[in-house]
């Protein structure tokens, strides 16, 4: 040879067990938590055409689906209620009856060790479909925190064990958690989606959470896809206000800002591998052009390396049963 090699990176690569063993990074079963879908109503199965795999239960048919939860290993799930009634003042987010506090009241008596993790905002329950409240077709920010802070009392109360506010309304994590205090619940961590941008990955999860604004769009509230500085701001704030744990939406197309969250603050932070993350995989791997397994262990190893502690995802229940499956 002409010259010497003096790097031979291949060697550490050379077998299996070489790979494992210098592996950095790892996805466990214990890191991912899994969204659900609650619906008013009995006997209820139904499937999302754009999310194959997941469903809308009623409170009545949802243990088949927790049963799979616990028996896969995962510790917890991300609940959103859907409502049968919609108003302008989205009653329903805040009533102690509600379709969510009801949902999770049911879940902790069959499975008190599951973390049950509640989504904290208006969208589901209101007629115009937006997370705060209207008015002259504005999104008004402050009269929305007293409503935030009811929906995150009476989930507490409902037992609830995390509070997941994902509105963007500013304030709204220093209110919370104030409330959540001031009603005994100093125990019950915050978790902000502090870092959500205005995506047009959501629209898959509109359509399972009947959720999708009826006029204009959510840019006053979420975040411009194009700024990374703004959403140090907004963790920063965060944590300012209280927050224990922190969320960056999506995943995918937000790795830096995934990575940029791990470098300015010290909190866990989880990826949201989106729904219309999940449906562009789903939809590839049914025509057959990629490899699902594969491809969905790449995207989660991919938010860990990030910097993902958890990771809040549609593939929850497949991927735990891959992890159990895969041997070294
Ligand atoms: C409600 C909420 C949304 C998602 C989580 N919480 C929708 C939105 O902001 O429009 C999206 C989740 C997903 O796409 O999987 N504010
Ligand atoms: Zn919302």
């Amino acid at each position: 040879m002409a010259y010497e090699i003096k790097t031979r990176t291949r060697r550490l690569r050379s077998s299996e067990a070489m790979r494992t063993l210098v592996r950095e990074n790892e996805v466990r079963v214990t890191d991912l938590i899994y969204p659900m879908f609650v619906i008013e109503g009995e006997n209820i199965k139904n499937p999302i055409a754009s999310m194959p795999g997941i469903y809308q239960y009623s409170i009545d048919r949802m243990d088949e689906e927790l049963d799979r939860v616990k028996q896969v290993g995962i510790l917890s799930i991300l609940l959103f209620g859907i409502p049968s009634h919609k108003d302008e003042q989205g009653s329903g987010a805040y009533n102690e009856q509600g379709i969510t506090q009801r949902a999770v009241r049911h879940i902790k008596k069959k499975y008190p060790d599951l973390i049950v993790i509640a989504d904290v905002c208006l969208c589901e329950y209101t007629s115009h479909g937006h997370c705060g409240l209207v008015s002259d077709g504005r999104i008004l920010n402050d009269a929305t925190i007293p409503l935030l802070c009811k929906m995150s009392v009476t989930l507490a109360q409902a037992g609830a064990d995390v509070i997941a506010p994902s509105d963007m309304m500013d304030g709204r994590v220093g209110a919370i958690r104030n409330a959540l205090d001031e009603n005994g619940f100093t125990e019950i961590p915050v978790m902000s989606y502090s870092a959500k941008y205005a995506s047009g990955y959501y629209s898959p999860f509109r359509d399972a959470a009947h959720s999708a604004p009826g006029f204009g769009d959510r840019k006053t509230y979420q975040m411009d896809p194009a700024n990374s500085k703004e959403a140090v701001r907004e963790i920063l704030a965060d944590v300012e206000e209280g927050a224990d744990m922190i969320i960056v939406k999506p995943a995918m197309s937000y790795m830096d800002i995934l990575k940029e969250a791990g470098q300015v603050c010290r909190l866990p932070i989880a990826a949201y591998n989106v729904s219309g993350e999940y449906a562009m995989v789903k939809a590839a791997a049914m025509h057959g052009w990629i490899d699902e397994r594969r491809v969905v262990m790449e995207n989660l190893i991919s938010m860990k390396r990030a910097g993902a502690n958890m990771i809040i995802t549609y593939h929850a229940i497949d991927a735990a049963q891959w992890i159990a499956q895969s041997v070294l």
